[in-house]
């Protein structure tokens, strides 16, 4: 096996969780977990674990050095739109730079580099986009994962992967950030009033496909731009109204808006979500229906619940 030491950044976030957790199930990968913190979040039997941050080029330095990385994959990133907005700077360095120097060191040592991007690279025009479509990001967020995709190339000619996504849910330990889905429960189990909008389209994505993809990706050594998203597409106040009905929750609760509802907020692109043939076709990438995914998230929650 020529790709059996795989590198993860981030992995205390929820795809970094779900991907350390796929990959290691396979004992031809020899996986290293990084993350900000001194330990992980998730019980980490069966992988190593080190403390990272990708914006400190010394830590990045000895990683590479002490660790020997055949394969990168990118978790790692500043995820909040909002907080991208307000915290230009720091989100640039997470999103933008340090994957510059990540993809440095790769095209140093030939370790090949996965990113994890976003469908925020998109205006949301003339959603769903294929892998072929021209980015335009609406937002700062986006343009930092974007000039990120850019930075991955210089990992060098088929060294690079891009695996794009859209609006992840799932579970995880400890997560420093919620997730649209778990929101909704929480704010609807509380009997709490919502306002959610009906006029912004997305493929809702359940983190273990998105990770399941991933892990094919690295198996097959297969490079260039992938969309790996759910197959439904949906607006906001879809996703909302499915999830009040697999939680039997009041869907009452939730009034539909435009997004000029939200006169403060961030400028978000109004129809994304991804057509993903190429993947289906290259990766047998089969990710499940989004009712489906709310139900093993129901599954999932119920068994932290009862632990
Ligand atoms: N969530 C979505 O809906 C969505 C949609 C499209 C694309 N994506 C992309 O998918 C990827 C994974 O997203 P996610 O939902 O798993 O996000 P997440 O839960 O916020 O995870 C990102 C992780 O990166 C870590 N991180 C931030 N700065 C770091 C640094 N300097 N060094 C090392 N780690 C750092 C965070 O650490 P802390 O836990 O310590 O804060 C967090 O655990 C990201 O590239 C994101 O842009 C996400």
């Amino acid at each position: 096996m020529l790709f059996n030491r795989v590198l993860i950044t981030g992995t205390n976030g929820l795809l970094g969780q779900s991907l350390v957790r796929r990959i290691s199930q396979n004992r031809e990968y020899d996986v290293l977990a990084t993350a900000r913190d001194d330990s992980p979040r998730f019980e980490a039997t069966s992988c190593g674990y080190a403390p990272l941050d990708v914006t400190q080029p010394d830590e990045v330095e000895t990683i590479f050095q002490d660790f020997t990385p055949n394969v990168v994959i990118n978790c790692a990133a500043m995820s909040d739109v909002a907080a991208c907005d307000e915290h230009r700077n720091e989100a640039w360095a997470v999103n933008a730079r340090a994957v510059k120097r990540l993809a440095k060191h790769c095209r140093d040592t030939g370790a090949r580099l996965v990113q994890v991007s976003s469908d925020f690279v998109f205006n949301g025009k003339r959603g769903p986009y294929d892998e072929d479509a021209r980015p335009d990001p609406v937002n700062y967020y986006g343009r930092t994962k974007l000039a990120g995709e850019n930075a991955v190339r210089e990992a060098g000619r088929s060294h690079w992967a891009i695996v794009r996504t859209v609006l992840l849910y799932g579970t995880g330990q400890d997560l420093s950030r919620s997730n649209v889905v778990l929101w909704m429960i929480e704010k609807l189990s509380k009997g709490e009033p919502l306002h959610i909008v009906d006029d912004q389209y997305r493929t809702p994505t359940h983190v273990d496909d998105l990770a399941t993809g991933i892990e094919r990706l690295v198996h097959h050594a297969e490079t260039g731009i992938y969309h790996l998203s759910g197959p439904d597409l949906v607006s906001i106040y879809e996703l909302a109204s499915t999830v009040a009905e697999v939680f039997g929750l009041d869907g009452s609760l939730i009034e539909p808006v435009s997004s000029d509802f939200f006169e403060d907020d961030v400028e978000r692109p109004p129809r994304t979500g991804f057509i993903i043939d190429k993947a289906k076709t290259k990766l047998d990438y089969d990710p499940r229906s989004l009712d489906e995914g709310l139900r093993d998230v129901q599954a999932s929650l119920q068994g932290f619940s009862s632990s």
